[in-house]
């Protein structure tokens, strides 16, 4: 490996076996894009730059590190989310693509203030608060995710009020125009059919509810939500895809009026919202 160029082939002979082609040469051009700042068009164009022994030995780090399954957002300490870089550590759920689809319906609506329920990276309202004019709180009950969402939002330069609160134990009191929640619902029992990159690396609290009460965030965040919520204000979720039946429910039973549902780009129910009366 002495050459830029050769970096994509240092990770296919590498990785191959890890995981397919797609996702080792993405990885390949997230780390060049860490480490020398380049976009796929920009490597070709400095695909003979020359290799320093100190980069080198950095990506035989990254590699190896890939190879034990761990994120490259874990490994290089960085994810883009809704175009905006993001620090993010073990601590914080690596923000998803589905959850930039949220971003972009609550975006569409009128309002002057949100709050975001499980903020994690502050992914979500770090993102509305680039894009609107608005006033945003954010809570996790992770003060180690708060820290993080704190330096990403001075990083974007965003005015956001963080909060370190258990939603399902403290109280809320900040009044505002739209509530939205990215909260953990995979059930427990679902941990022996997903990757190993997800369970040994990410927060298993960001993820996991109780196998016997799946909908609890919901439960709450619908209830808490009425007290906070203005006149015409709205909840937005993201779903698990098999439960938005259960999820639309709820929220009628709690009075919540207008419920729609939103599939993603690969066609999958993932998010709901709903608006009180
Ligand atoms: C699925 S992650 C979502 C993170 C981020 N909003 C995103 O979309 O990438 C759920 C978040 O809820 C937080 N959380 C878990 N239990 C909580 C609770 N009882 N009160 C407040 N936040 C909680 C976790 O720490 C985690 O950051």
């Amino acid at each position: 490996m002495q050459k830029l160029g050769d970096i994509i082939l240092f990770f296919k002979n590498e990785l191959a076996g890890i995981s397919n082609s797609r996702e080792i040469f993405n990885w390949a051009y997230i780390t060049i894009n860490n480490l020398f700042g380049y976009d796929r068009a920009n490597f070709i164009i400095n695909q003979n730059q020359k290799i320093s022994l100190h980069q080198r030995k950095k990506i035989k780090r990254i590699v190896s590190q890939l190879k034990k399954n761990k994120p490259i957002q874990y490994i290089l300490e960085e994810c883009v989310f809704f175009d905006l870089k993001f620090k993010v550590n073990s601590s914080v759920l690596i923000p998803r693509p589905e959850t930039e689809e949220l971003v972009k319906w609550i975006l569409k609506d009128e309002f002057k203030s949100m709050i975001d329920i499980g903020t994690g990276s502050g992914c979500i309202a770090i993102s509305i608060a680039k894009n609107k004019n608005v006033n945003v709180h954010a809570i996790d009950i992770s003060n180690t995710s708060i820290k993080l969402a704190k330096k990403n939002a001075e990083f974007h330069g965003v005015s956001i009020n963080f909060l370190n609160i258990d939603i399902l134990t403290e109280n809320i009191s900040n009044k505002v125009d739209i509530v939205v929640s990215n909260p953990p619902y995979v059930l427990k029992k679902e941990k022996k059919h997903m990757n190993k990159n997800v369970i040994d690396y990410e927060p298993e609290i960001a993820i996991f509810v109780d196998d016997n009460n799946p909908f609890i965030f919901y439960k709450i965040i619908a209830k808490k939500a009425k007290k906070i919520l203005n006149r015409n204000g709205k909840i937005y979720f993201e779903i698990n895809e098999n439960y938005s039946e259960e999820v639309m429910k709820i929220l009628k039973d709690y009075g919540y009026v207008n419920i729609k549902l939103k599939k993603d780009i690969n066609d999958r129910d993932r998010m709901i919202k709903a608006t009180l009366k």
